[in-house]
């Protein structure tokens, strides 16, 4: 007899069949968003062959540099998302202001945020880069929303996401019950369940951080690395390892596999240039957040619990510190101490 896997859509089919008064709208919006990271999977895979290597020669509202992959992917997310009638708005790293849907097509209740190619500065040297996506409900005015219409805390999400194109293509989400893992089966173009419920183990030996901003560090986050590098001679006992791929994806998924910790905190430099953190809240951080705390883990600014931040602006960079529990709430104490 055939072996039966399941796949994504089934997946999400069975949990919308859980909630009463579900009409199908959240599942098909689901199901636009596999596909957009399908088509950048496919686009990832062929590389130079279709040409998207590169810069594009243009920058984002945060003043970085652009590779073409960038817009593309950003193009491909507006394309597959805008038409069916679930949305009332997008959000993208890419775009300086909030997507309107088209007019001539209808418009849904909930609003989508997302880093359409997270890491895309390994996308020319062939290493892991990723899409995040964030969906929330449109409280407000669904006709015309704004940008205010997107300033909701992630505790509100509906659902959190990510894909990642590494040697092979996973997509991991989160709707509040946990953690599910998927993986891409090239040959029959299907997301199939293979990493059910996902969980972040507590205690970690592993730590990521680019160590290039060390002498911009505030001193909690000097003395905990500090504390990992002296090893089984200092006061953790312990060796550390240390990671950095500087694909936010590619950390977190490693975090979700193996444990650890990754953080991106708030600096001295970023002080005196008046930023508050280099990660985007509403595209990275609330929705890794989201799939890190179902996951068993925490999620921090080094802080606050970064799900509770109001957001005060669409494109808002937040200090972030997550991964395995123990590790997060030790870093947590050493800034609040
Ligand atoms: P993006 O490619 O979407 O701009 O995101 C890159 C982010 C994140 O994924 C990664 O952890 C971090 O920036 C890397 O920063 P550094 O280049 O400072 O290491
Ligand atoms: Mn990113
Ligand atoms: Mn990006």
């Amino acid at each position: 007899m055939h072996n039966h896997r399941t796949s994504v859509t089934q997946f999400i089919i069975e949990e919308q069949r859980k909630l009463a008064g579900a009409t199908g709208d959240f599942t098909s919006l689901l199901n636009d968003v596999f596909t957009a990271c399908k088509v950048i999977s496919n686009l990832v895979n062929h590389g130079e062959l279709v040409g998207v290597l590169g810069a594009a020669g243009s920058e984002n509202v945060q003043g970085e540099e652009q590779k073409k992959m960038d817009i593309i992917t950003n193009d491909i997310f507006l394309q597959t998302n805008e038409w069916a009638g679930h949305l009332a708005a997008m959000a993208s790293e890419e775009m300086d202001d909030i997507y309107q849907i088209p007019a001539g097509n209808p418009k849904g209740k909930y609003l989508l945020t997302f880093d359409p190619l997270d890491g895309s500065s390994n996308m020319d040297v062939n290493v892991s880069v990723g899409t995040i996506f964030s969906i929330l409900r449109c409280k407000g005015n669904c006709v015309n929303p704004t940008a205010e219409d997107f300033l909701q805390r992630g505790t509100e999400q509906v659902a959190a996401g990510y894909a990642i194109y590494g040697p092979s293509t996973m997509l991991v989400i989160t709707t509040g019950q946990g953690v599910n893992g998927f993986t891409l089966d090239q040959n029959i173009g299907e997301f199939v369940l293979t990493h059910p419920n996902m969980t972040i183990p507590e205690e970690t030996r592993e730590f990521a951080i680019n160590a290039s901003n060390m002498r911009h560090w505030e001193a909690p986050v000097k003395r905990y690395v500090d504390e990992c590098l002296a090893g089984k001679e200092g006061p953790r006992g312990e060796d550390f390892n240390m990671r950095w791929v500087a694909s936010m994806v590619a950390e977190v998924h490693r975090i979700l596999t193996r444990g650890g910790v990754f953080m991106y905190p708030l600096d001295e430099k970023m002080k005196a240039k008046g930023t508050e953190g280099k990660l985007r809240l509403m595209y990275e951080a609330n929705p890794m957040s989201f799939i890190v705390e179902q996951a068993g883990g925490a999620s921090t600014t080094g802080r606050i619990r970064i799900m509770d931040i109001q957001p005060s602006e669409l494109h808002q960079r937040v200090p972030v510190v997550l991964g395995s529990k123990n590790e997060v709430e030790r870093i947590t104490s050493y800034h609040n101490e």
